[in-house]
């Protein structure tokens, strides 16, 4: 019987995950489909609670539906539970079970992309506070940074979000971001700056370490400014389309039962379509 699984959201027209998926289940030639589905927030909750019935394994959920989501579960795993969210749902014994992947993808990519990303893991340094970036600070907390600086142009958001992690999260006004600099193991731009269409994240990187990795989870463009201006000064750098390939992992390991590769290949036919 084939296996249903798919993206939920509004909207999910340019989501990328069923062309991820759909390699996927090619490349291992599995009987498996994995579909869209416009699910607006007001029928959301509707929605997850009736995967089964609607013959789906489970499901990946965008915004606005996360938090919705995680709210109706039965069992929530450690990451979801942390931030409150879940984009990966799935069916398990008549339960219905929940992870946000977003942080592993995060790990994974820079694991794979940039070995020794993390240095002595004394200090990580995130540039934005919404959604995205709690889930990478909850990651890099969990990475074992001894201390992870939340920088933000509203210094209350990051507030918020830093006491969400107890003491080795310490938030920053944006302005005094040349401040700790010079201490960072990694940089992390997550927020919407550089995408197509808006402002360059415009960082002085002359202080940071020449052995910082420097990282956006922006992939639209690849190269966003802020990387071309780190990669021109000589640092590693790491992109946010493979944070999105590898956030995939886990949900299609418990739908379809095997874990998927990232590979080189599976990466160009995604650049090859942000580039269509
Ligand atoms: P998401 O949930 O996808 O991370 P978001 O909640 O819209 O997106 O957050 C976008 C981030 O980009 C925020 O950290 C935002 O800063 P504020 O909290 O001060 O709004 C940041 N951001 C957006 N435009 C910015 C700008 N021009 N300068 C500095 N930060 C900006």
């Amino acid at each position: 019987m084939t296996v249903r699984a798919c993206v939920t959201g509004q909207p999910v027209t340019y989501s990328r995950s069923p062309l991820l998926h759909g390699y996927w289940l090619k490349a291992y030639g599995i009987d498996g489909a994995y579909e869209r589905e416009e699910v607006p927030p007001e029928m959301a909750a509707d929605f997850y609670r009736s995967l089964a019935a609607r013959g789906y394994a489970g499901c990946n959920v965008t915004l606005p539906n996360k938090e919705i989501a995680f709210s109706v579960l039965d069992e929530a795993d450690e990451s979801a539970a942390a931030l409150g969210a879940a984009n990966t749902l799935w069916l398990d014994g008549g339960k219905l079970h929940g992870a946000s992947t977003d942080g592993y993808g995060f790990i994974a990519n820079l694991d794979a992309s940039a070995p020794g990303w993390d240095g002595a893991r004394n200090c990580a340094l995130v540039v934005g506070a919404g959604g995205a970036s709690r889930a990478v600070v909850h990651a890099l907390v969990g990475r074992g940074f001894d201390r992870v600086v939340l920088a933000n142009r509203t210094l209350e958001r990051a507030e918020t979000v830093a006491s969400l992690f107890g003491p080795r999260v310490r938030p920053l006004a944006f302005d005094r971001i040349a401040e700790v600099m010079g201490e960072a193991d990694i940089l992390v731009n997550c927020t919407s700056l550089g995408m197509k269409g808006s402002d360059p994240l415009a960082l002085d990187l002359t202080r940071l370490r020449q052995e910082a990795v420097v990282s956006d989870i922006v992939y639209v463009p690849l190269m966003t400014p802020l990387l071309k201006a780190a990669s021109a000064a000589g640092f590693r750098t790491v992109d946010g389309l493979g944070m999105l390939l590898h956030q995939g992992v886990p949900g299609f390991r418990r739908w379809f039962g095997v874990t998927p590769e990232v590979t080189p290949e599976l990466r160009a036919v995604l650049v090859d379509d942000l580039r269509a």
